[in-house]
């Protein structure tokens, strides 16, 4: 961190390949990449904030679905153009936090920013507009809508042309070109969570969080999915994944978060937790 407060556009350069654009390569304008470009100008920092600090700041959250707190004191960071990963057992609250963060969830104590502005009391819609997506866990699409229908579902929200965010998505997954016109419930697995990664992607998100994106597919299609949000965090989005597939996820995660009963067991840059023996001895299978 600089301490400059100006942090506008960290890290951007930090993953290379910035040229590599994932918008069609006749488009001239190359600002309209999944993401607006308002960045978090004019936004106030709240109190709890460091506003040189990570674009996306879940800090000591705590709160469950009743009396009994799921959340203790977790706290989840996502830089800008950066994929941060949390894993951990099942029940250990990575979809809670996920809850938390999009707003589905009200928390007892904590906080949730993004670029510098507190967003802790708005509600999920509201959050969508200051620039969140959220693919949750299950139910993620609409079975019954064509995967086009799917897509302009997730532009509901805006009031431009929204036709050239579709034809992205359809160059980010090409299949779903193919498929534009098919009921989604009739994809295969890795193929619907194309549909839902493209319907979030429809918002231009600056905040993308997907709960599980390769849930049920096989290694070959999680390899693919796992390439698509490379490419879109290397536009600049920020991208926050829990994953089951904890190595795979690692391996390509800046920051990795290791949570248990709620609360940060390991945080460490994904390489160093994969080499940290202590997180292969109890999350890893020992190897
Ligand atoms: N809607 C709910 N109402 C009450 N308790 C819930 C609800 N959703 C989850 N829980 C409980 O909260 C705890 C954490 O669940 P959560 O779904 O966040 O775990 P997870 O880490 O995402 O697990 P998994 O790996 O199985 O997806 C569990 O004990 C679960 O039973
Ligand atoms: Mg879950």
């Amino acid at each position: 961190m600089t301490g400059s407060g100006d942090k506008t556009d960290p890290l951007r350069d930090g993953r290379g390949n910035r040229d590599r654009s994932i918008t069609k390569s006749d488009e001239a304008d190359g600002s309209e990449v999944f993401r607006d470009e308002t960045g978090s100008a004019g936004r106030e920092a709240s109190a709890n904030v460091d506003p040189a600090g990570p674009f996306l700041q879940a800090r000591n959250m705590t709160g469950g679905y009743g009396a009994v707190d799921i959340l203790n004191d977790c706290t989840i960071d996502a830089e800008k153009g950066e994929i941060s990963v949390i894993v951990g057992p099942n029940g250990a609250g990575k979809s809670t936090a996920m809850k938390a963060i999009f707003g589905m969830l009200n928390l007892r104590k904590g906080s949730v920013t993004i670029g510098g502005e507190d967003i802790t009391a708005l509600s999920p819609q509201a959050r969508v507009a200051k620039g969140m997506a959220f693919v949750p866990q299950t139910s993620n699409v609409f079975p019954s809508m064509t995967v086009e229908e799917n897509l302009e579902m997730g532009a509901f929200l805006r009031e431009d042309d929204f036709r050239k965010t579709i034809e992205q998505v359809y160059t980010l997954f090409p299949i779903l070109r193919d498929k534009r016109r098919q009921a989604a419930g009739e994809l295969s697995g890795g193929q619907r969570q194309q549909v839902a990664v493209g319907r979030a992607l429809m918002t231009l998100p600056q905040v993308l969080m997907l709960d599980e994106p390769t849930a049920g597919v096989s290694p070959i299609v999680m390899d693919e999915l796992f390439d698509r949000i490379i490419e879109v965090a290397r536009t600049g989005i920020t991208i926050l994944m829990v994953e089951q597939n904890a190595r795979q996820a690692l391996e390509i995660a800046d920051k990795g978060y290791v949570l248990v009963q709620g609360a940060n067991a390991h945080t460490d840059t994904g390489p160093a937790l994969l080499a940290d023996p202590e997180v292969r001895r109890t999350f890893l299978g020992g190897q």
